[in-house]
């Protein structure tokens, strides 16, 4: 029997409305069904079909999405059913705690909070959530032990310690994340991954949230002269859509090293004092708006040593990210290859193992093994790139080492091979220069 949590409130089907909660010790598992955005199917009728959908099906493994549907219904309304954030575990869906959450995205682009009509100033870019620009980000992002999930975690716990209010004096918490660490580890891309995450499963307590981002970096190079009074006109349009209780806001103060670098500046006299005023704005602005309940600021910094206290000590939650470790190099070099054999940039399609599969085979070389034991040794090759870096070498591998419009995947493998050369003897010239 499965009991049903529909985002955060206790929507449940029979069994639970008898009584029988089996919500309460089984395993909870999060089902995010992406509604297609014209469609005017009721959310009610959506949530059957997929039940109908999920008990067919009944045992899964870990993760799951399925994309193409057999039943009318959910093939007009449903873009995908996912199972998402599971254990790498057998699923059994009748028996487990389902939390089912249906959304659809929004498609327009990022706006801009603009300041003065008449100049060309852009504050801070603005999305509404959960956006289709956003889409696919979190599965994107390789990490390490569980990274994503402690996140998800500790950030869904700030929102509910929010929502009851629970007073901070007493128990310690705030709704301030700093993810810190060198540039390209993913630190911008996971902030929104976890604002769009945490804008599906909050559906049902805030009917739609927003995600503003400020960029410390243009902050300063445009609005230098103008000192504190725009960035204080800035927080006023953050103030207005954080006034609408109904939605949660996230603001993302990315590259905070730049207010650092400024502050200190100024400090030594290389810089005017304007920034100091220009720092200390933000800084007060953020402790305003973080006293409102609806809100979470993100902050980034691409340095992990000397980041400003005043950041480090406003964040409860501090996470170091740094570059991902072989096995997670393997996961991004497999969906970049995925997704050429998708192109049919590399044809035909052959099947690659996941490093799971590889571990269970005890890393035989075999036919099967074989084309994934190579990418392994690229991905061990590849060790201390960032992950930006390493979603770069297969268009590098093509651009440099690939000239014809089709390649096998063996050929293609060569050619990142080649590249990664490439890039770490790169590295090195850049290293002996400076
Ligand atoms: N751990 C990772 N797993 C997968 N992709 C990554 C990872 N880290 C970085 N990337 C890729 O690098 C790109 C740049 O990341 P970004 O969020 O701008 O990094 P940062 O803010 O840390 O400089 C992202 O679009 C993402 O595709
Ligand atoms: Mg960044």
């Amino acid at each position: 029997m499965t009991g049903i949590v529909e985002g955060d409130s206790m929507e449940v089907i029979e069994d639970v409305k008898q009584g029988q909660n089996n919500c309460i010790d089984a395993v909870n598992i999060h089902v995010e069904v992406h509604v297609k955005s014209h469609s005017t199917a009721k959310r009610e009728d959506v949530k059957l079909h997929v039940l109908a959908l999920l008990n067919r099906h009944r045992i899964v493994f870990g993760n799951y999405s399925w994309t193409e549907f057999d039943e009318e219904f959910l093939a007009k309304h449903v873009e995908s059913v996912s199972i998402v954030d599971a254990e790498r575990q057998q699923i059994d869906l009748r028996s487990c705690c389902l939390s089912m959450y249906i959304f659809t995205l929004h498609d327009d682009g990022p706006s801009t909070l603009n300041l003065e009509e008449a100049e060309d100033l852009s504050a801070a870019h603005h999305w509404l959530l959960p956006s289709a620009e956003f889409h696919g980000i979190w599965e994107s992002l390789v990490y390490e032990n569980g990274v994503k999930t402690q996140l998800l975690d500790y950030v869904s716990t700030m929102i509910f310690f929010s929502d009851k209010n629970v007073d901070s004096n007493l128990v310690a918490w705030n709704r301030v994340v700093l993810l810190h660490g060198p540039p390209g580890t993913g630190k911008t891309s996971l902030c929104k991954a976890l604002a769009q995450k945490l804008s599906i499963r909050l559906l049902n307590r805030y009917s739609y949230s927003q995600f503003v981002e400020i960029n410390s970096h243009s902050l300063f190079s445009k609005w230098f002269s103008e000192s504190g009074k725009l960035v204080t006109k800035m927080f006023q349009k953050i103030q207005q859509l954080i006034d609408d209780k109904e939605t949660l806001v996230f603001v993302l103060v990315d590259e905070v090293e730049s207010l650092t670098a400024a502050r200190n500046a100024a400090q030594a006299g290389t810089e005017p004092s304007d920034a100091i005023r220009v720092v200390n704005a933000v800084l007060t602005q953020l402790d305003q708006i973080k006293r409102h309940s609806n809100v979470v600021i993100l902050t980034t910094s691409n340095v992990t040593e000397k980041i400003d206290l005043a950041f480090v000590d406003r964040a409860d939650i501090k996470q170091y990210i740094g570059p991902p470790s072989t096995d997670a190099i393997f996961n991004i070099y497999l969906s970049c290859l995925e997704e050429l054999m998708k192109c049919q940039i590399i044809y035909p399609r052959q099947q690659l193992l996941t490093m799971y599969e590889l571990e269970t085979m005890g890393f035989q070389e075999s036919n099967v093994s074989e084309r994934s034991l190579a990418v392994q040794k690229i991905a061990a090759k590849s060790r201390g790139f960032s992950g930006r870096a390493l979603r770069k070498i297969p268009f590098l591998a093509h651009a440099l080492f690939v000239k014809t419009p089709k390649v096998t995947l063996e050929r293609f493998l060569q050619a990142m091979d080649q590249a990664v050369s490439q890039q770490i003897e790169e590295k090195a010239n850049l290293v002996n220069c400076v």
